[in-house]
């Protein structure tokens, strides 16, 4: 399959409708992915980036159908990860002299996946490649997301192929901004700053300055997964400016585990007090067991402040908190403020140890929390009514 974008620049690349799935089962890809390489067309032929390995045979068919590929002047890996360089082998086999322009971290990230000595041209920010009427301006953009990672300019129709950053994991056809749902778009671009970049949010926001303060035209943006930025396509650019700023709406969000509904009772009851004390701030509520972690995760990301809780088990907390919680830990949302809570037989160690947890975690533990003995009654839910209360004042 292939779209046309521009006059020179063909996409090239895969819609994977059926992915579920991403980094082996670490990310959830409920609305599949895309993995776009596009190709220049100019006095000199570009190829940017590959597919995903699994599509590399198809990939390197299709391309077939779209040019010769001893008409390949120049290939850019903007990032090694192999959802992109996963077509390289496949096609490498066919034109192995092929030029491959990437950073100093790209050569070792390629070498150390293909274990392969291709023809590479290590390429800095502000060195360039002439195609004859247009030029490819080359930016490393390290750490977003990987050390290897690297933009793309071109001169002339004034597009920006910003490989991971400003992507969606949106399978469609339609392949521009302007053609798709703005929500599911916007859901799927959250998700993927929160659970991905957030942990750069500090050189996100140094890198678009930076490119931004090259006054460049940008009349598109092309990420390497979903779609094209084509109708105002700064507007994601903005959005990552505020996403990467200690970002936070205005929510709260309630993530628990519970083995017979104690804790599920006291999150209800807290939310109760939340919302009393406050009726404009969002509530939500997800079951760490139950929940897509990685969609509970955009809502921390979210929000200005979420609580933990779980009932008390083995002397600790539920297995589905400890790794939320050291997923929370790695990727490092700023500005949040938390507190735990639980209910307990008769140990009761689990709300301590999740405001501990919390604390390495990063968050701002606002107090000691609330845990209820046993199935909490009236009064005990009370109880968390009133701690829900005064858990807004405290923010
Ligand atoms: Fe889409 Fe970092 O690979």
């Amino acid at each position: 399959m292939k779209h046309r974008i521009s006059e020179k620049v063909t996409w090239v690349g895969k819609v994977d409708w059926e992915l579920q799935k991403f980094h082996g089962e670490e990310y959830s890809t409920h609305r599949g992915s895309t993995y776009n390489a596009f190709l220049v067309r100019d006095k000199k032929n570009v190829l940017i980036d590959t597919v995903w390995k699994p599509f590399a045979r198809e990939f390197v068919q299709n391309l077939k159908k779209v040019i010769d590929l001893n008409e390949i002047d120049y290939i850019v890996a903007n990032h090694a990860e192999i959802d992109h360089s996963g077509g390289l082998e496949e096609l490498m086999k066919e034109i192995p002299d092929t030029p491959i322009y990437c950073t100093g971290n790209g050569v070792k990230s390629l070498k150390g996946h293909f274990h392969q000595d291709w023809n590479f041209v290590e390429v800095k920010t502000g060195d360039t490649l002439d195609l004859g009427d247009s030029k490819l301006i080359f930016v490393e953009a390290r750490f977003l997301h990987w050390p290897d990672s690297m933009f793309t300019y071109m001169t002339g129709e004034n597009i920006l192929f910003s490989n991971d950053a400003f992507g969606q994991h949106y399978a469609t056809e339609m392949m521009f901004n302007d053609r798709v749902d703005k929500a599911e778009l916007y859901q799927e671009a959250i998700k993927y700053y929160a659970n991905i970049l957030t942990p750069f949010s500090p050189l996100v926001t140094r890198k678009i300055e930076e490119v931004l303060s090259l006054n460049l035209p940008v009349n598109m943006i092309c990420p390497s997964h979903g779609v094209i930025w084509r109708e105002d396509p700064l507007q994601i650019v903005n959005r990552y400016m505020a996403w990467a700023d200690n970002y936070q709406e205005n929510q709260i969000t309630i993530i628990y585990d519970t083995m017979w509904e104690g804790t599920r009772k006291m999150a209800e009851a807290i939310a109760a007090g939340i919302k009393e004390a406050d009726g404009e701030v969002t509530v939500k509520q997800y079951n760490m067991g139950r929940n897509d972690k990685n969609d509970i995760f955009t809502e921390i990301f979210r929000s200005k402040a979420y609580l933990v809780g779980s009932p008390t088990v083995n002397n600790g907390m539920l297995p589905s908190v400890t790794g939320m919680i050291e997923m929370i830990r790695g990727l490092k949302p700023r500005n949040k403020k938390a507190a735990a809570f639980g209910c307990y037989g008769w140990s009761g160690e689990s709300v301590k140890l999740i405001s501990e947890a919390l604390d390495r975690a990063g968050a701002t533990v606002v107090d000691e929390g609330i845990r209820e003995m046993w199935n909490p009654d009236r009064e005990a839910l009370q109880r968390c009514r009133e701690y829900g209360k005064n858990f807004v004042q405290k923010l």
